[in-house]
């Protein structure tokens, strides 16, 4: 029999380390580098990536974990496997935790008991995650970010508690949650993990719902659930609708850099990176039913952003000819625009162990080049959808 993903899955009875891990909206930003920085970092980890690929949804980004580590013969070690669809189809959910999934697809099972090769923990990134896009149509966050979360939720509680009489302890549900959730700051104050919820957007408020699902299902059912809720991020594969890469990709194209208001608002960025090593850490030594912050420690107005992208474009020898030109538009959030976001991160750093790595300035020339080397990767995530969105948004307020 040719080696299978599945084989590796059946070294699980020899090797009790072995983790399989349901990551969705893989495709993503946050994503794809979690799978990256998982597969990467742990030789015992297999990866069920379930994504449905939306405008933000991309298998351009995880190529070349794909040609590696893909559920292909020619590949040596199978341990990533990609599966279109989406979290709010019960049915398909359902098949993959309770293994149906595979054994309907005709892989071979062998002797072994199939609820082996299910996940032992679900990282769930999917999200529709884009606050402009959640004013123009808030349908599809309530869909995705709170039914889709409870359906997971509900799907792991029936097979996981299914298996084991008593409360499982050894799978894990994380849930990717962010600082948004608790709304907006004045010039001071940082929010803890028990700060009031206060969400403002469409975006923050189905985040805020889904996070008090998943408590609900921790309290009601012993579902071993984290949350985690982390500051702006900014690296490698961000789709180029959010703030650092939509000016990357303009100023290459000679277009202006539309900021929002003056571009006073405040956000404590992170490196995705950052924020990967500190999901991984609660997914292994978190607590159960805990929130953890996770914040990057770099606060900065959005205009000294943007001014430090041209500061460093005008210095790269690749971009030095360019002469971005920075545009005020009309906010078009409006007071849905939260003024500031600051985290204590305290409970990760002490309990956990972790921290943010290197400066802002030196992670963002770091991103910069990366857009720079990877051009078409931006061309081929812009689609005609995204040119109709960037309308929308952009020739209304300008
Ligand atoms: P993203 O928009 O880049 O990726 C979301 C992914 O989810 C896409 O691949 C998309 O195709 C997939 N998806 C959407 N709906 C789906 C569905 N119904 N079923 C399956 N897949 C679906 O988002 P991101 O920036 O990578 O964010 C990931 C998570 O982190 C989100 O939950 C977001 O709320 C949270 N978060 C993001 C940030 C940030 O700065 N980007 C900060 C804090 C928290
Ligand atoms: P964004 O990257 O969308 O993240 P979030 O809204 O989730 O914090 O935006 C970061 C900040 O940048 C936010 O204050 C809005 C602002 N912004 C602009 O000024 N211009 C833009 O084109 C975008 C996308 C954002």
């Amino acid at each position: 029999m040719r080696e299978t993903i599945l084989d590796i899955n059946m070294n699980k009875v020899k090797n009790p380390g072995l983790k399989v891990l349901l990551i969705t909206g893989g495709a993503g930003f946050i994503g794809s580098n979690f799978i990256r920085y998982e597969i990467e970092n742990y030789d015992n980890v297999v990866i069920i990536n379930i994504d449905k690929l939306t405008y933000a949804g991309n298998l351009e980004s995880l190529k070349d974990i794909e040609q590696k580590y893909g559920f292909s013969s020619e590949n040596q070690e199978q341990r990533y496997f990609f599966i279109k669809g989406d979290i709010c189809d019960r049915k398909l959910v359902d098949s993959l935790l309770s293994g149906k999934y595979f054994k309907d697809r005709g892989i071979e099972w062998g002797t072994h008991d199939a609820r082996l090769m299910t996940p032992d923990a679900i990282i769930n990134f999917a999200a529709e995650s884009h606050v402009d896009r959640s004013i123009l149509n808030a349908g599809p966050f309530i869909d995705t970010n709170i039914k889709g979360t409870q359906i997971l939720l509900e799907a792991a509680r029936t097979h996981w508690q299914i298996r084991n009489s008593k409360p499982e302890t050894r799978s894990r549900f994380i849930h990717i949650s962010t600082d948004e959730v608790y709304g907006s700051l004045g010039k001071t104050g940082k929010f803890t993990e028990v700060s009031p919820l206060s969400p403002n957007s469409p975006y923050s408020a189905s985040k805020a719902a889904a996070d008090l699902v998943c408590r609900s299902y921790y309290k009601a059912y012993s579902l071993p659930v984290i949350i985690t809720r982390s500051s702006n991020n900014y690296g490698p594969y961000q789709f180029p609708e959010k703030l650092i890469p939509l000016m990357i990709k303009n100023a290459l194209e000679g277009k202006k850099l539309p900021v929002y208001g003056k571009g006073a608002n405040v956000r404590d960025w992170i490196y995705v990176e950052d924020n990967c090593r500190a999901i991984d850490l609660v997914l292994r030594k978190g607590n159960l039913g805990e929130i953890y912050n996770i914040g990057g420690g770099s606060e900065i107005e959005n205009i000294k952003v943007v001014k430090l992208i041209c500061d460093i474009l005008k210095t790269n020898s690749r971009t030095q000819n360019l002469s971005p030109e920075i545009e005020y538009i009309v906010d078009p959030r409006g007071q849905a625009h939260d003024f500031r976001y600051a985290l204590d991160c305290s409970k990760i750093k002490e309990s956990l162990d972790w921290n943010s790595t290197l400066g802002f300035e030196e992670r963002l020339r770091k991103t910069i080049d990366w857009y720079l080397s990877n051009r078409s990767w931006v061309k081929k995530v812009i689609t005609g959808e995204y040119q109709e969105y960037y309308k929308q948004i952009y020739t209304r307020n300008s």
